[in-house]
């Protein structure tokens, strides 16, 4: 049977409606015209009105107009599945699908469906072309998604095509203003109070999708080009990422919709290998100014330094260590070297046998790094041989960076999320994977839920991090964050910088602030990111909570949010019985009551709680803190006050 073989008399009207698992939520889609459309709403609240899909093909009329109906297809599914690692230990992934066969009715008759999925905390759909009677490949033009949502809702937005990628601080407009490109996940509070965000889910060799109103005052995909304009080359059949658009009754929820994760694939091979990691850094000191990734006399990445961290790792009870600035390519303005830099060839100051061994014996895993600065020609040419260097030193861990506004792939200038990209970062992951290695990306490609098929995935930053304090980052900044960025995955905001009164990179928050991010901000891989004398000593009693919090979850459980100036978050951790909570506010002080009925009922906790002291002040007076025990019960309230740029941390430890 040919995959023709469905092409028969193609309907010339087609209007179907699709529910959710609950029945809340409804996809209706319809034919009219000869164009293919749909709309959601829930509780009988539109959400998006009356959109078009379709996709252009270069050279070819649009696959737009003139279409039929082949035939549809629906089917559901309820299944419950594990995580390796992440934010709950099982997710559910239950929908409703209808699959519409569409074909032209004129000319070369192209073929093409649409797969939509219905969940009760989202709607998602993909376009999927098989191969044609003409042809086997093509090249998509530009994809025609339209998100016809309220012009006059609020969205929180970064721009697209920029020189520091994703790294921007989020504004807040209405959807009318969004006459420039986007990216996403684009988190919209509709007038009708529900909250919506648009993204992407299983973003594999196509460009990133962005987006923008169009004449018609919808919001449209405006996928990344390639340096020729095109948006994607591609072998058929071919199917694109998901469109994503996740709901949510209340702006909390939002940020436990796992349709991300669902709508990837399981894992096809054995990552047991795979373990989230805590670690410090030859890092921060570099930030401040107090080391150099440049060779010279105040060079960061030396044996003797590397030797001293792996000490104070073991020390303080943190397994891996990241040096940044120990190969060739770092001297002078490294940002302009990296068609030079050699990812195998050590400086004269660091021995890499020697600090590798020195690890092994104290136990200590090291974190490699690769700053690419976006050179991937240079890269790739030394990427396998460079991965085989580090497995090769017991370095299982590695953090690639790809700084700089555009890419070099093949001698062109390409956008980090183009398809030349995204296809870059792949080649990337499925080699680290062949060699055991599990990594934290910087400046990567969005998180689209890949991490389900590829768990060595761990973290990746793709937003303003901390290192952007010193001027460029403002307490609201992180109480946007879990309604936007974190919608696509973990973050390595490199949290932990207790020494925020630095005069070279002075923290916008208080120090409390600095463990509330460890629960606030999801990763698989968190940095202690301060020099280990700010852990010790006076500061010890602060940092036993980055000991103590893990980095997976058995569960997560969001008490309060509001965009913008606060968010409180529950979880319990995987391995024991205890849970922790993790608040930050915005510039404005706040006292919130926890509702404690998460706890075990009828069980005693010892809440140690981490909390800005009497009279902080992110501005003048960062440093107050006070750490306090209280025992506690499911049916307790429990008070904190946040000082202004402030939050808490909390560890609930059951009393056996
Ligand atoms: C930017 C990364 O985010 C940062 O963590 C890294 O230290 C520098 N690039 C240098 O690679």
């Amino acid at each position: 049977m040919g995959l023709f073989s469905w092409f028969k008399k193609p309907k010339l009207a087609y209007d179907q409606k699709i529910f959710s698992p609950n029945g809340r939520l409804v996809l209706h889609v319809q034919l009219k015209g000869g164009r293919f459309f749909y709309s959601v709403e829930k509780d009988q609240h539109l959400l998006i009105a009356e959109s078009a899909l379709g996709i252009a093909v270069r050279g070819e009329k649009p696959l737009l107009h003139d279409l039929g109906v082949v035939r549809d297809y629906e089917k559901s599914r309820d299944e419950t599945w594990e995580t390796e690692w992440g934010e709950a230990r099982r997710i559910r992934n239950n929908y409703h699908e209808l699959a519409v066969y569409l074909a032209e009715i004129n000319g070369k008759k192209r073929l093409f469906t649409v797969r939509f999925r219905v969940f009760d905390e989202g709607v998602s759909f993909r376009y999927e072309i098989p191969p044609q009677p003409e042809y086997q490949r093509l090249t998509i033009a530009d994809e025609i998604t339209e998100f016809r949502v309220d012009n006059n809702a609020l969205a929180w937005h970064i721009p697209a095509y920029q020189p520091d990628r994703y790294e921007y601080n989020y504004s807040q407009d209405p959807v009318y203003e969004l006459t420039h490109s986007v990216h996403t996940p684009l988190t919209i509070e509709m007038p009708s109070g529900y909250f919506i965000s648009i993204h992407e889910a299983a973003l594999y060799n196509y460009g990133s999708m962005t987006l923008r109103l169009n004449q018609n005052r919808a919001l449209m995909s405006d996928i990344t080009p390639l340096s020729d304009g095109m948006k994607a080359y591609v072998e058929l059949p071919f199917n694109t990422p998901w469109r994503v658009i996740m709901v949510a009754d209340t702006v909390k929820d939002l940020t436990i919709n796992r349709m991300l994760l669902n709508l990837n694939e399981p894992a096809r091979e054995d990552f047991s290998w795979v373990k989230p990691l805590k670690f410090m850094g030859i890092w921060w000191a570099m930030f401040v100014g107090e080391w150099t990734w440049a060779p010279g006399p105040r060079h960061g990445a030396t044996t003797k330094h590397a030797h001293e961290y792996i000490d104070a790792c073991k020390r303080l009870g943190i397994e891996g260590l990241l040096i940044e600035g120990w190969n060739d390519g770092w001297e002078g303005d490294w940002l302009q070297n990296g068609s030079k830099t050699n990812f195998l060839q050590p400086m004269h100051d660091f021995d890499m046998d020697d600090i590798s061994n020195y690890a092994k014996e104290n136990g200590v895993k090291l974190v490699g790094h690769h700053e690419t600065v976006g050179f991937i020609d240079n890269y790739e040419k030394q990427m396998e041989d460079a991965y085989k260097y580090y497995a090769s030193h017991g370095v299982h861990y590695v953090k690639p960076g790809y700084a700089g506004s555009m890419m070099t792939i093949r001698g062109r200038r390409e956008y980090h999320h183009s398809q030349a990209g995204v296809n870059h970062y792949q080649r990337a992951l499925e080699l680290a994977t062949k060699y055991h290695i599990m990594l934290d990306v910087h400046e990567p490609i969005k998180g689209t839920g890949i991490e389900r098929t590829f768990p060595n995935l761990l973290t990746r930053e793709g937003a303003r991090g901390q290192e952007y304090e010193g001027g460029a980052l403002s307490p609201s900044h992180t109480t946007i964050l879990p309604f936007t960025r974190l919608l696509a995955g973990g973050m390595d905001y490199t949290s932990g910088i207790f020494d925020v009164t630095n005069a070279t990179k002075r923290i916008a928050t208080t120090i409390a602030r600095q463990l509330a991010y460890y629960v606030t901000i999801y990763s698989a891989m968190q940095m202690a990111a301060d020099r280990p004398r700010f852990y010790e000593k006076e500061y010890s009693k602060m940092y036993q909570f980055i000991k103590d919090v893990p980095l997976s979850w058995d569960s997560t459980l969001p008490l309060l949010g509001r965009i913008g100036e606060y968010y409180v978050v529950a979880r319990k951790d995987r391995e024991s019985d205890d849970w922790y909570v993790g608040a930050v506010t915005n510039e404005t002080e706040r006292r919130v009551r926890l509702d404690l009925s998460f706890l075990e009922f009828d069980e005693d906790y010892e809440a140690q709680i981490y909390r800005d002291g009497d009279g902080a002040h992110y501005r003048d007076n960062p440093l107050a803190f006070a750490v306090e025990q209280k025992k506690v019960r499911s049916s307790d309230f429990l008070d904190v006050w946040m000082a202004p740029g402030g939050g808490f941390a909390i560890r609930f430890k059951k009393i056996q």
